[in-house]
């Protein structure tokens, strides 16, 4: 189940591509403009909190030691959210109110159905630093999800007039309240893991990005709707640290890592680098914001564009991690206990390593040229953004589906070990 959550996340990265290409010359002369939001909805919800909410389905049982209420709500909220994520862009792009409202209906329902699904799980007491971001993500699961569907209900009804501080009060709960605190809680248990660290799991940076990051975002988006800029200063400030401690405890799982530099490593720090880059570009569009407002604007849409840019290289770093460790466990259930050249078989033989490279160069481009793009209201650049976002979804989805499908059918001489012991999961 949180495979169709992947798999939909990667149809979703290709729709944002499309998107981005499509509104491209709109974004430059107005990035507030229907097209362009409905670009970034492709964005945020289709691609980035579809694998999240995969992610959470997956670990939130492992790291609790409880399970899903129940798989059929799992695959129900699935269905829920890809039909919001995809109703509610392409309601506002095409002006579209019916679906517009369909969508934003989806995606209130879908939320309350994936709470109910997780909340036995993260009652749990005692587990730590990680189950603490999961709550606080699913809270800003919640909250993201009614401000937009009172959005929704305003673009039907005009219940209230939208200022822009309340739409960039929408982007910071759901980058940093929802998406950014689920990442940061999963990686605590995912780093030492894949790179071989030992970091003691409640440790005080861990515990410190857990609560500062949905806290700061929260006070942050507070001051931005109730316009009390001193608020919304304390809150950046509060955010900032958090994300600062997060970034110490990857610093710390780098330095002690036992696993040699691989992929996954250089994703997560190009990630983290993008992070670096939203902020940098944040506290310029503070800084300058006033004098020149319509360079601000392109600016903060710039910044939110590598704050994305953090959660998807992150996603489509741990995806070749993950994904290749759930479909080697379904394998071996299945009975395929060997690779195409009689091997055990491992992690590494289940995607291409070289389609795995041409993705990471293709999601860094199109995170960075997005980033420009937007930041010097460039169409081409934008564009180019789009066709490498575009290609990345296509080329992280057959590689990491079709991989296992392969192995499977070029191994049916192994099926009859399958009745053996079972073996320890490969380090590969
Ligand atoms: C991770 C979650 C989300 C993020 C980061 C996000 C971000 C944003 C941003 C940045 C804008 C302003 C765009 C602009 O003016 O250029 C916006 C507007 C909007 N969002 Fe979201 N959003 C999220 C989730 C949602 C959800 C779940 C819904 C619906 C249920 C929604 C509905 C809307 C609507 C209707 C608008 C347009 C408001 C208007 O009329 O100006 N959003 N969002």
């Amino acid at each position: 189940m949180p495979l169709s959550f992947l798999g939909a996340s990667a149809l979703g990265l290709i729709a944002t591509g499309v998107a981005w290409l499509v509104v491209a010359g709109r974004a430059a002369r107005d990035v507030t403009a229907d097209p362009v939001v409905a670009a970034v909805h492709l964005g945020v919800l289709a691609t980035l909190a579809m694998g999240l909410l995969g992610a959470l389905h997956q670990f939130v049982p492992v790291i609790t030691g409880r399970p899903l209420r129940s798989t059929v709500a799992g695959y129900a909220s699935c269905a829920l959210w890809v039909a919001a994520s995809w109703m509610l862009p392409f309601g506002i792009g095409l002006s579209a109110p019916v679906v517009t409202g369909l969508g934003g209906a989806s995606a209130g329902i879908a939320v309350l159905v994936v709470s109910w699904n997780l909340w036995p799980a993260l009652r749990v007491r005692g587990k730590g630093p990680a189950v603490t971001a999961m709550r606080w993500s699913m809270a800003g699961a919640l909250i993201t999800t009614y401000l937009g569907v009172a959005f929704v209900g305003d673009r039907q009804a005009s219940w209230f007039a939208l200022s822009a501080r309340a739409d960039l009060a929408m982007g910071v709960l759901g980058v940093f309240t929802w998406l950014g605190t689920a990442y940061v809680g999963v990686a605590s248990k995912l780093w030492p893991m894949f790179m071989l660290a030992h970091l003691e799991s409640r440790a005080r940076s861990v515990r410190a990005s857990v609560w500062l990051v949905p806290v700061g975002a929260l006070v942050l988006a507070a001051g931005l709707l109730a316009a009390l800029p001193a608020l919304a200063a304390g809150g950046a400030l509060v955010l900032a640290a958090g994300l600062a401690a997060h970034l110490v405890a990857l610093g710390a799982h780098v330095r002690r890592r036992r696993r040699a530099r691989d992929l996954h490593l250089v994703f997560v720090l190009t990630s983290a680098a993008s992070l670096l880059g939203g902020v940098a570009l944040a506290l310029v569009a503070a800084v300058t914001g006033s004098a020149h407002p319509r360079a601000g604007r392109d600016l903060v849409a710039a910044a939110m564009a590598l704050f994305g840019g953090w959660l998807l290289l992150a996603l489509v770093g741990h995806a070749h991690k993950v994904v290749p460790f759930i479909a080697w466990s379904v394998l071996r259930a299945r009975g395929v206990v060997s690779n195409p050249r009689g091997q055990a078989l491992g992690f590494a033989d289940l995607y291409s390593a070289r389609w795995a490279l041409a993705s990471y160069v293709s999601t860094t481009g199109g995170v960075a040229a997005l980033g420009l793009g937007l930041a010097i209201a460039s169409p081409p650049v934008m564009r180019l953004a789009g066709i490498l976002l575009a290609f990345t979804g296509v080329v992280v989805g057959a590689n990491l589906g079709r991989g296992p499908g392969r192995v499977a059918h070029a191994a049916p001489a192994a099926t009859s070990a399958a009745s053996g012991t079972p073996e320890s999961a490969p380090t590969r």
